[in-house]
């Protein structure tokens, strides 16, 4: 039995003052949560003041990215070592938006998803179709190679957790029926049993990701191989992420 995980990715939004209020609020409405799993990716500059508010909390931080080698000149980037040491436990991993405005490749992914997990981070490595590639009826094949390239050479996806999130339905108000949805959790489920055997598929999480609300949330839900959310939008507000967390009950 998979355990339920949620986790807010909070984009470029919130300063380090607004991130911890938001963080004191999670941490207090989030308390009996025991059902799920949690957690928040603030801004690189709010992640010191979010953990600090979490502290003894069941919510834990991930960045929203990360540099592939452990230090160097590479102006502008952060390691794994650095989220680790700012008190991250995960990392979000080839978020879409990082692949259409930062270039980045499935080799990148791949090259992250290997020093996240080297470093002991879990990575959330997100995968997920345009509105051309679904209209064109290549979901199947895109996510495929995504996963191929970004995770096939990867020997033990123990930490690993997949977020599937459809590249129209993100930040568009717009979310894959469950039907749609499942469809290809269930195509992963099944790339990741023909690849790192059956145990490591039953026991990765496959979140969905892409306008998730709570008012869509239990439906998807439901389906059999949705094993939580990814959620931009809707986890910057406490109430919201809250009633999410509720329906993966
Ligand atoms: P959204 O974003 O929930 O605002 O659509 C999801 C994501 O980008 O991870």
């Amino acid at each position: 039995m998979r355990r339920p995980l949620v986790a807010g990715n909070w984009k470029m939004f919130t300063d380090p003052s607004t991130a911890r209020k938001l963080a004191g609020e999670l941490k207090e409405k989030f308390a009996d949560c025991t059902w799920v799993d949690v957690v928040v990716c603030p801004p690189f500059t709010s992640i010191q003041a979010v953990v600090g508010s979490l502290d003894g909390s069941n919510i834990e931080v991930g960045g929203q990215n990360l540099h592939w080698e452990s230090e160097g000149a590479f102006t502008g980037e952060i390691s794994a070592a650095m989220l680790l040491s700012s008190g991250c436990k995960w990392v979000i991993i080839g978020h879409s938006e990082r692949r259409a405005y930062f270039s980045e490749t499935d080799k990148r992914v791949l090259s992250k998803a290997r020093s996240a997990l080297a470093a002991g981070l879990k990575p959330i490595v997100c995968v997920g179709e345009t509105l051309d590639q679904r209209e064109a009826d290549i979901t199947e094949k895109i996510v495929e190679a995504q996963l191929d390239g970004g995770l096939g050479d990867i020997d033990d996806i123990g930490h690993l957790t997949i977020a599937y999130e459809p590249v129209w339905a993100i930040g568009t108000g717009k979310n894959a029926t469950p039907q749609q949805a499942e469809e290809v959790h269930g195509f992963i489920r099944k790339l990741l049993a023909e690849h790192w055997g059956a145990k490591a598929a039953e026991s990765t999480r496959i979140l969905y990701g892409g306008s998730v609300k709570p008012e869509n949330a239990s439906a998807l839900w439901r389906e059999e191989n949705i094993d939580g959310f990814l959620v931009g939008g809707a986890s910057l507000k406490a109430d919201s992420f809250l009633r999410i967390a509720e329906s993966v009950k």
